[in-house]
Order: C-alpha cells, then sequence, then structure tokens
C-alpha cells in the first residue's frame, strides 16, 4: 500500500519524496550510511529541494546556497532547533540549557561565553595548548617518552585526536582544576556521558540500556563536580570572567530580565559547550592529520611557514603564540580546507512549526515536519568549488577564487547573537548561520591551529596506507573510519 500510495499519490504543494519500501523506517538506511550519495543522488533526480522520510519523521532537504540562506534564516515562530534537538541533548547536557529552555534564554546563554571566547583569553590558551600537547606526546604510548626516547611509531588519530581535544579543551575552558580531574577516575565519567551521545537518541532517548544509566549518572556526577568548582572559585574570591569559561558565566550568567543562572544551569551549560566543541574539533585534527599524511609537501611549507614565522632559538623554534597563529596562513587555510571536505555535522534540523513555504518553489513544508540543510553538500560540489573533491588549501590564498565564501577571518560573522547573522548564502559554512551559529569558530581555529602546529614541529608523518581513509557517518560526526593510521618519525633538530 506505501509502494503504491507513492507511486500513484503526489501532493500538489509538498516537495517530492524520495522512494522508499517501508513506511515509518523510509530512507534511514541509505541517509544513515551514505548521506552526501543520497543527497547527490536525488539531487540529481529532485533538484536542490526534495523530502525523505526518516524515523517516522519527514524530512524536506534543502541545498545549495539559497538552501542555507532558507534554514539558517527562517523566522523563530516558524522553525525550531530546540524541538529538533532536545531529545538529543538534554540527557546529555541536563536541564535549563542550550535546547531546554526557549531560544531567548540559548541566545543569551552564548553571550555569557563571549568572555572566555575573546582575544585576551586566547593569548593565555595557547601555551596551555602546547604544554598539554607536548604532554600527552610524553605519556601517550603511541607517541615518545623521554626515558625511551621513543623516535617513530604509529597511532590511529581518531583515538590520539579526541584524547587531546578533551584535555586542550578542559585545561583552557574548564581551567586547570578539572583538567587536574581527567588524571584519575573522572576521566572515565567523561567516556560514560559521551558513549550516550549518539544518533539514537534522536528516536529512543530513554531506552532501559546500561549505557543510558551511566549517562546520566556521569552527567549527575560532572554537573556537581563543576558545581564545587564554582561554589569554591566563590568562597575563595577567585573570580576572573577571562580566565575560563567557568569564570566567563559566574560573571556574566544574569538574564536580561534579572534572573540568575543556578550553578546547576551553570554547569549544564558547561557542559553543552564542552560538548559542542569536543566531537567536531577532535574530527577536524583527524582528518587535518590524514590528509597531510598524503602531503609530505604542505607537511614542509607548513613547517618552513613555523620557520620563518616564529624564528628559531638555537636548534629550537620559538615558543607558538597566539599572534604568530594569526600570520600563518598556509596552517589557518589547512584548517580551512579540512572543513571544507569534512564537515563534522552533515545534516543540521529545524522541526517546522507554521506552514513554511519554499523559496522560489510552490512547495509548502507543512507544520510537524523538518528542514534539514547540509552545507557539506555545497563545500564539497564542483558547481563552487574548482576541483572540489581535492584537498589544496593553497586554493583559499586567493579569497575571488570562492565566491562569497566566508571563513575565520570574516568580520560579518556575529556568533548568531543577534535575530540573524549575515552571510548564510554562502557556500562556505562549516560553522552554520544565522541564530543558532557556532559561538566555537575562533576557538576551535586556535585550539586546531596550536595543535596542528604542534605536530608539525615535532613530527614529519604518513598514513599508513597512503590513503585518507573513508568517512565513518554513523557517529555524531563524520570520522575518518577506524583505525585511521599515521606513521611518524620525530623530527631531527640537529640539522
Ligand atoms: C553551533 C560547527 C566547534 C559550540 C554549531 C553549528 C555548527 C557548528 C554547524 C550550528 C548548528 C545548528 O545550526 O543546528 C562546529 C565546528 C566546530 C565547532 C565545525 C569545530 C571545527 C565548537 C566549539 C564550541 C562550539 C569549539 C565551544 C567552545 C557551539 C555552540 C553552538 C554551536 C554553543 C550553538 C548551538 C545553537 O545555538 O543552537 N557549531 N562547531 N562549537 N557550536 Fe560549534
Amino acid at each position: 500500500f506505501n509502494v503504491l500510495k507513492q507511486l500513484v499519490y503526489k501532493h500538489p504543494n509538498r516537495a517530492p519524496v524520495v522512494f522508499h519500501f517501508f513506511p515509518w523506517i523510509g530512507s534511514a538506511v541509505v541517509y544513515g550510511m551514505k548521506p552526501y550519495e543520497f543527497f547527490n543522488e536525488n539531487r540529481e533526480k529532485y533538484g536542490d529541494v526534495f523530502a525523505f522520510v526518516l524515523l517516522g519523521r519527514v524530512m524536506t532537504v534543502c541545498l545549495g546556497p539559497k538552501g542555507h540562506e532558507f534554514v539558517f534564516n527562517s523566522k523563530l515562530q516558524d522553525v525550531s532547533a530546540e524541538e529538533a534537538y532536545s531529545h538529543l541533548t538534554t540527557p546529555v547536557f541536563g536541564e535549563g540549557v542550550v535546547y531546554d529552555c526557549p531560544n531567548h534564554r540559548l541566545m543569551e546563554q552564548k553571550k555569557f561565553a563571549k568572555t572566555a571566547l575573546s582575544k585576551d583569553a586566547f593569548i593565555s590558551y595557547v601555551p596551555k595548548i602546547v604544554e598539554e600537547i607536548k604532554n600527552y606526546f610524553k605519556t601517550s604510548p603511541y607517541y615518545y617518552n623521554n626515558d625511551s626516547k621513543k623516535l617513530s611509531g604509529q597511532v590511529s588519530v581518531v583515538e590520539s585526536q579526541s584524547q587531546i581535544t578533551i584535555f586542550t579543551a578542559s585545561r583552557t575552558l574548564l581551567g586547570d582544576e578539572v583538567r587536574q580531574k581527567l588524571n584519575t577516575d573522572f576521566a572515565q565519567l567523561y567516556s560514560d556521558l559521551d558513549k550516550g551521545f549518539t544518533p539514537i537518541n534522536f528516536v529512543f532517548p530513554h531506552l532501559p540500556l546500561p549505557i543510558y544509566w551511566k549517562r546520566d549518572a556521569a552527567q549527575q556526577k560532572i554537573s556537581s563536580t563543576y558545581m564545587e568548582v564554582i561554589s569554591k572559585r566563590r568562597q575563595e574570591g577567585n573570580v576572573d570572567p577571562t580566565q575560563d569559561l567557568i569564570g566567563s558565566l559566574m560573571v556574566n550568567a544574569t538574564y536580561k530580565d534579572g534572573v540568575r543562572m543556578t550553578d546547576q544551569h551553570i554547569a549544564n551549560l558547561l557542559i553543552g559547550i564542552l560538548m559542542g566543541g569536543q566531537h567536531t574539533s577532535a574530527s577536524t585534527s583527524a582528518w587535518a592529520l590524514l590528509h597531510l599524511g598524503c602531503r609530505p609537501d604542505l607537511i614542509e611549507a607548513l613547517y618552513e611557514e613555523q620557520v620563518k614565522v616564529s624564528g628559531k632559538n638555537g636548534h629550537e623554534l620559538n615558543p607558538l603564540t597566539y599572534d604568530s597563529l594569526q600570520e600563518m596562513p598556509l596552517l589557518t587555510n589547512t584548517i580551512k580546507e579540512t572543513l571544507r571536505l569534512h564537515s563534522p555535522l552533515h545534516s543540521i534540523f529545524r522541526k517546522v512549526m507554521n506552514p513554511l513555504p519554499v523559496p522560489n518553489t510552490n512547495y509548502i513544508v507543512p507544520r510537524g515536519h523538518y528542514v534539514l540543510v547540509s552545507p557539506g553538500v555545497t563545500m564539497m560540489s564542483d558547481d563552487y568549488f574548482k576541483n572540489a573533491s581535492h584537498f589544496e588549501p593553497r586554493r583559499w590564498e586567493d579569497p575571488n577564487s570562492v565566491p562569497g565564501a566566508t571563513g575565520a577571518k570574516d568580520d560579518s560573522i556575529d556568533y548568531g547573537f543577534g535575530a540573524v547573522s549575515k552571510g548564510v548564502s554562502s557556500p562556505y559554512l562549516p560553522f552554520g548561520g544565522g541564530r543558532h551559529r557556532c559561538i566555537g569558530e575562533q576557538f576551535a581555529y586556535v585550539q586546531l591551529g596550536t595543535i596542528l602546529a604542534t605536530f608539525i614541529r615535532e613530527f614529519k608523518w604518513v598514513t599508513v596506507n597512503g590513503k585518507v581513509p573513508e568517512v565513518d557517518f554513523e557517529s555524531m560526526v563524520t570520522l575518518p573510519k577506524s583505525p585511521a593510521l599515521i606513521q611518524w618519525v620525530k623530527r631531527d633538530y640537529s640539522n
């Protein structure tokens, strides 16, 4: 009956629905395994706007820059991110924050984080990130340590970059107290919480499964620990908004109507913001290392850039600083190019709250359906980027070669603090656009730039089979398929 209905009946004002055999399940399997192939095949059949059934939901896909503009700039009363995401996020972040509160509260919560994501804060973060990575190299079994002076080895970048991201983000955004706890059993709680942050939550957020019990216990213990840190700092009169995110929230977190965020809500927001940066940055640095592992020419050019900008003191390069990172265009363009080919989020959703006409079509998306935008499709399309599938950071040296593309240095970025941000019709939007735009873009560039520069200074490397691995679409972000190994050798500073 479902098949017949699809063949015979076409709603006049609805986007064409991708054919599927099983009602409710719809296109879940093809979409879930290879979303970009699914989008591109159906784009060829139907154009930039089409719909598909995903586990009982109807998703209207809006591709291309016009799709970006339509979804990211839709009015608050018409589309809702909280209705689309809260199943997934509230059990993990906790209550009262991000998508478990009205949107105007989220807009203010994003502003409260601003001081910790400012230039002054970044200046103090860079040496801390360098220290964390070097310590990781010393203690991780994958890398050398001072005793054995291991000079070469193999490492799975999926594992190493996830750990490096947790350590560097915790040290900078959460401060020394929380970072020290990661050397204890506390680290297991992060892993328990993380395992409960999976795409299954979209459908079954509260199944009676051990992973969910562990997730809930971890959420409680982690948030209590953050609350203890907050009250200890308060007792000690240590309240500095530029110190880290905890300081920033302790000082700034009073809503415009005078309501103060409770410590529980601050703790939950800390979890939410850290989670926003964890998988996204970890996957980006893993992909960057893998692409560079196939391009020894770029590794050497990046090393030359380090030498040119930082200069040498004897055999050693001078320490990396925030200011020096700003003078390293090849490094910045390597991150930008990695994000073009590997946008960590392949799909961004909103639930439609009022019948929503799609511009330049006669389609109306009904209330209760979803709209889905995928900037990754556009970023990997030859229509917008010459030789799009090729990893070439130098393409960004000529900004005119990529019309309308915005990046880290774009002044039009307003973090989504305003009603709408500019630039939402750009073909290049790895950080989204509009009111839900990422607040972590600049931090991500500082963190990723410091991580990559430190790798470049310490090692040379190649991917183990000479190829960049395929994409694993089954987790929350677009990760390289494990084991994703690189073979590294320590740089020889004596020449
Ligand atoms: C939102 C990507 C790093 C915190 C977003 C969105 C995207 C994105 C696409 C928009 C989601 C939507 O519209 O539904 C990325 C990428 C990153 C990154 C590619 C790194 C390479 C970070 C970091 C942080 C962070 C480091 C925290 C320090 C957030 C927050 C939001 C957000 C709080 C706002 C959610 C909202 O308003 O609904 N990010 N992100 N992100 N991101 Fe990031």
